[in-house]
């Protein structure tokens, strides 16, 4: 690999090591307990002395009435075993594994008798079933044999996949017919090949999208903005906007109308110059009234319910090229400058002077006017 090469890929995967947080996750979970109920649910980018997820499995195993929990760590991880425990208080952190291992469980008893399972009663599984902890032959990558064995037989993946390899996950999870629940970038739903699983409704948006998350990160991750860290009882933390759980589990979410009071009018929804469709600048504020096309921005999909909706495509795919309506001078960006006429809806801003819109996703709405 060239050097610039190995320091981008180095990067990239350095910026994969995002713990979420436990409340971030049960936050999520608890709209799906009946839809684990005697299911298999592997946690596949999960260091189990590291990760939240396989925390929350374990400690909900008899609750939610899981079948199976399984969870591999990775040995490409740079923190492997040195920060980030989840389990230190106990000293268990001197016994794990020093390679990659996977984990298996079918059972959690309840080892102390206080009619909970807690952290305690995961650690003394840990501990002392010689069956739980094995050794992994490869690195535990996602894409290795083992790991893929351990795929074949879950039911549901359920973890915050590396960003860097956002598009594979889902496609090896698409390619294997699982359920998933897991988090990513809000703006991956516009890659070439995650939009159209949202477009053929493989996949939808999960419930508690909005606002910011915070992640546990390694010491030595750094950010300018001060807004966006914070240390508290020795722990470094970083927040993220947009960070959204990608799902095809079923939601109620995804079933109910927006509520629309805007009606259509030529002044406030102008039309493309190079797409037979409209421009609405805030999903809130589809029209009730319009049949057509209509270009919304991407936030639309977390609140896209298909039976209300068509999704028809997006700006990127759709959006004619401009050089056949205008001049290269006539047509510029959101901000006014000179911008390429491809990949992007164009509105009028005065005569001979269309004004680029950022991407859009482009609907119909589904029956009659109301
Ligand atoms: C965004 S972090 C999330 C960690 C954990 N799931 C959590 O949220 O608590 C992604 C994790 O995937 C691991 N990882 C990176 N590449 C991987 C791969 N190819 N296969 C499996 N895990 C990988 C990283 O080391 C990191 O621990």
């Amino acid at each position: 690999m060239a050097s610039n090469e190995a320091l981008s890929a180095r990067n990239r995967s350095a910026l994969d090591e995002w713990y979420t947080q436990l409340v971030d996750i049960e936050a999520e979970l608890r709209h799906y307990r009946p839809q684990f109920k005697g299911k298999t649910v592997f946690c596949n980018c999960d260091d189990p002395f590291e990760s939240n997820f396989f925390k929350f499995f374990a400690m909900n195993f008899n609750q939610l009435g899981l079948r199976k929990l399984s969870a591999t760590s990775y040995a490409g991880s740079p923190i492997t075993g040195q920060q980030l425990s989840l389990f230190d208080a106990a000293g268990l952190q001197a016994e794990r594994p020093r390679d990659v291992f996977k984990v298996e469980i079918s059972e959690v008893p309840d080892r102390n008798d206080d009619g909970a399972i807690d952290l305690s009663d995961v650690e003394h599984l840990l501990r002392h079933d010689a069956n739980v902890m094995t050794p992994l032959k490869g690195d535990g990558d996602f894409r290795s044999r083992e790991a893929i064995e351990l795929l074949e037989e879950a039911d549901v993946v359920v973890t915050n996949p590396p960003f860097s390899l956002f598009r594979e996950f889902i496609a090896q999870l698409i390619d294997h017919g699982k359920q998933f629940l897991v988090l990513g970038d809000q703006n991956a739903a516009k890659y070439s090949s995650i939009f159209p699983l949202f477009v053929q409704n493989k996949v939808w948006f999960g419930y508690e999208n909005g606002g910011t998350k915070w992640f546990r990160v390694p010491d030595e991750y750094t950010i300018k903005t001060k807004e966006r860290w914070k240390i508290e009882d020795g722990v470094k933390y970083q927040s993220m906007g947009r960070v959204y759980w990608y799902t095809n589990l079923e939601t109620t979410r995804r079933h109910q109308n927006m509520v629309l009071y805007k009606r259509y009018s030529p002044e406030e929804y102008p039309t493309y110059v190079n797409y037979d469709g409209i421009d609405v600048d805030r999903a809130s504020d589809i029209p009730m009234d319009y049949e057509g096309h209509m270009g919304v921005p991407i936030t639309f999909l977390d609140r896209y319910n298909p039976e209300q909706f068509e999704i028809v495509g997006i700006s990127t795919k759709l959006a004619e090229p401009m050089a056949k309506y205008a001049e290269p001078d006539q047509y510029v960006s959101a901000k006014g400058n000179r911008v390429g006429g491809t990949g992007k809806f164009f509105v009028p801003i005065a005569k001979d002077r269309y004004r680029g819109v950022y991407e859009r996703v482009v609907i119909r709405r589904i029956g009659g006017v109301s």
